[in-house]
């Protein structure tokens, strides 16, 4: 059979990634997929580095429209990235039929019930194994191997430049700022790094997950986003001292109200195997009620990584495009005709469990003052902890783990607490998962 043939979307370093490992696993790729699959159109505008990536065999043109309006592709790979043209050319894509793989996790978070309803009315698929993870298949464990299960939450370290860079903070008790310019300095950030650092292109792949797990529609507007750049490395200390480590996480958890849908800094137990997640890895913890807790771990970004799942995309494609599209796996994981409405929850109403670390004067009642005041809102403490103060000092640092409380009487608590004379700075707050 006539292989199928692929047009590609922009070759930067992932694109590059799977026409390499296409090329070097083509064999056993086949033997896989039961057809060969050709990248046989690239689009960019770098037209000459393009070529010298992809050969003379290669047609290599600088309008993607070019790849689209060709009756010969089967499946378009869009790996431009970002909401701009990057949404156009899908959309223009599965209206010209084509099959479409994209790695592009916040054109999905934002866009993505508009293209799963275009891609649904025209029966093609829009696969995005690479979106989420990089190369950890966590979209088809969440939407097939876990197929059978009630899932009750995920959790995740899935922005590889912030666990580096709180891996780096803890290891070496460095500063944020330091450690930011390190990462770029090894290509791990961007030159912009807002998103990754301000928890945007986590939320992004949380979300994705969210909507998988759950069959919710993507609904990004509505994540709680919280970075880690106001994070500091004596909390960081702090945090190991009371047996836990800071990880930036994605979470989505189902109550009987609604979804929780955010990304923030949290503690975790250092003796959970997440926690022990170093460097620009990524993991996913899944808890369900069949399976129980699952932990996928490996590389979120980078070429061959990356490849792997586009590749994963192509396979899968390959064997199901002559497939009626109603026997095919929904790109949520449920019917579309059977989505959840559950809301996704406003901050203020989830429940968790919060590191609290206040700078007091050291002076006789100021502790008893600020557990009253926990009191008063029904938050129970679970640990405290005071660094004794220096030579000299009259001020210390006051550290409180909670119980599980409702982030509206934390937030009113802390308001509180704020207020007392004896409180000298900006009290700094840290949610805290037992993820057990
Ligand atoms: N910038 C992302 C990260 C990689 O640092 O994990 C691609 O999603």
């Amino acid at each position: 059979m006539k292989p199928i043939q692929v047009g590609l979307l922009g070759i930067g370093t992932v694109g590059s990634g799977t026409f390499e490992v296409l090329k070097r696993n083509q064999e056993e790729i086949q033997r896989r997929a039961g057809r060969g699959i050709e990248v046989t159109m690239v689009a960019d505008l770098d037209v000459a580095r393009a070529k010298s990536i992809v050969g003379a065999n290669v047609q290599v043109v600088d309008d993607a429209r070019q790849v689209i309006a060709n009756p010969d592709i089967d499946i378009v790979i869009e790996l431009i990235g970002g909401y701009g043209i990057a949404k156009q050319l899908v959309l223009e894509a599965i209206e010209a039929g084509k099959h479409v793989v994209t790695a592009n996790k916040a054109l999905l978070a934002v866009h993505g019930t508009e293209i799963f309803a275009a891609a649904h009315q025209k029966g093609v698929m829009v696969a995005f194994e690479a979106a989420v993870a990089g190369g950890i298949p966590i979209i088809k464990a969440l939407r097939e191997g876990l197929t059978a299960n009630r899932i009750q939450w995920l959790a995740g370290i899935i922005n590889g430049t912030t666990n580096f860079i709180l891996s780096e903070m803890r290891d070496k008790g460095l500063a944020f700022g330091d450690v930011l310019k390190q990462a770029q300095a090894l290509g791990y950030a961007e030159a912009d790094p807002t998103f990754d650092i301000e928890g945007v292109d986590a939320a992004h792949k949380a979300t994705i997950m969210s909507a998988i797990a759950f069959g919710v529609p993507v609904q990004f507007d509505k994540a709680y986003v919280e970075g880690i750049t106001k994070l500091e490395s004596q909390d960081i200390k702090y945090a190991e001292q009371l047996g836990y480590r800071i990880k930036l996480l994605g979470i989505s958890k189902r109550t009987a109200a609604g979804i929780e849908l955010r990304v923030h800094p949290c503690l975790v137990p250092a003796k959970r195997l997440i926690a022990n997640v170093e460097g620009a890895m990524n993991a996913v913890m899944v808890q369900a009620d069949a399976v129980g807790t699952t932990l996928y771990y490996g590389k979120g970004a980078g070429s061959e990584p990356t490849a792997s799942a586009v590749i994963a995309d192509l396979v899968d494609i390959t064997r199901l495009h002559t497939a009626d599209p109603l026997n095919r796996v929904p790109h949520l994981a449920f019917q579309p005709d059977a989505m959840s409405n559950l809301p996704i929850l406003p901050m203020a109403q989830v429940v968790t469990s919060y590191y609290l670390r206040l700078r007091v004067a050291d002076q006789a009642g100021v502790l008893a003052k600020v557990t009253g005041i926990l009191a008063s809102a029904d938050i129970s403490i679970d640990a405290v902890l005071q660094r004794e103060a220096g030579e000299g000092e009259s001020h210390t640092d006051l550290i409180i783990l909670t119980h599980d409380c409702v982030e509206a009487q934390m937030n009113q608590a802390i308001a509180e607490m704020q207020q007392l004379s004896t409180v000298l700075a900006p009290i700094t707050r840290i949610r805290k998962e037992e993820l057990n």
